[in-house]
């Protein structure tokens, strides 16, 4: 399953049951954090005018700044994805996870590192449970839209928003260095031999 992890950010219209949620939340809160402070909030967004709020926000996201900063940085076919998920192929999804750090609970230094293993587990028993997922962070850049419509406190930050559903189309193998190209052996640059 590791190495079928693609992004999805185009998917059916399909619903995804609570029960299967439930399910990918309960295997994110199985990865490690800081001092197991466990600071994740997950806030399921399945309500069609907030995943429409949260799409408009992810698109001005984008123009406003994430798009001509990509431009120059992604290849083509990536661009292009990212493109579409960001003007409606996020949104569509039936599920939105806005992944929260819990600063009353987590030390705001190790909240990235406490928060996004769990993101990586909550997507890794997504696509074993058939969903694709994605891991965005474009939205977040709009943190006072975000905490003003899922009425987040203000120790509670969105990190990262988790579309889950069924993918619209097969996603392919993912692309990767090969893993030689980045091991070193006792100092870095060395090889084995
Ligand atoms: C920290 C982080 C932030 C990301 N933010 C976004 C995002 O805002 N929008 C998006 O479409 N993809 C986002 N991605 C997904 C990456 O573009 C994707 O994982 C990468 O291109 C590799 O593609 P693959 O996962 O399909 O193999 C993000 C990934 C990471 C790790």
């Amino acid at each position: 399953m590791v190495r079928a992890q693609r992004a999805c950010r185009a998917f059916a219209p399909d619903d995804v049951d609570d029960d299967i949620v439930l399910e990918v939340l309960r295997a994110a809160t199985f990865a490690p954090s800081a001092e197991n402070r466990q600071p994740w909030e997950f806030v399921v967004v399945r309500d069609p005018d907030a995943r429409q709020v949260i799409g408009d926000v992810t698109a001005r996201a984008w123009a406003g700044g994430g798009r001509a900063y990509s431009e120059s940085r992604l290849a083509p076919e990536l661009l292009a994805d990212v493109d579409a998920g960001a003007t409606g192929g996020i949104a569509a999804a039936p599920v939105l996870v806005v992944v929260c750090g819990d600063h009353q609970r987590g030390n705001a230094n190790a909240m990235a590192s406490s928060i996004f293993p769990a993101v990586q587990n909550l997507m890794l028993a997504a696509g074993a449970l058939g969903l694709g997922s994605a891991l965005t962070t474009m939205p977040t850049a709009m943190r006072a839209e975000l905490a003003a419509l899922l009425g987040l406190p203000e120790h509670v930050v969105p990190m990262a928003v988790i579309p889950l559903g069924r993918p619209a189309k097969p996603l392919g193998p993912p692309r990767r260095d090969p893993v030689e190209q980045h091991v070193h052996h006792d100092r870095y640059g060395k090889t084995r031999q």
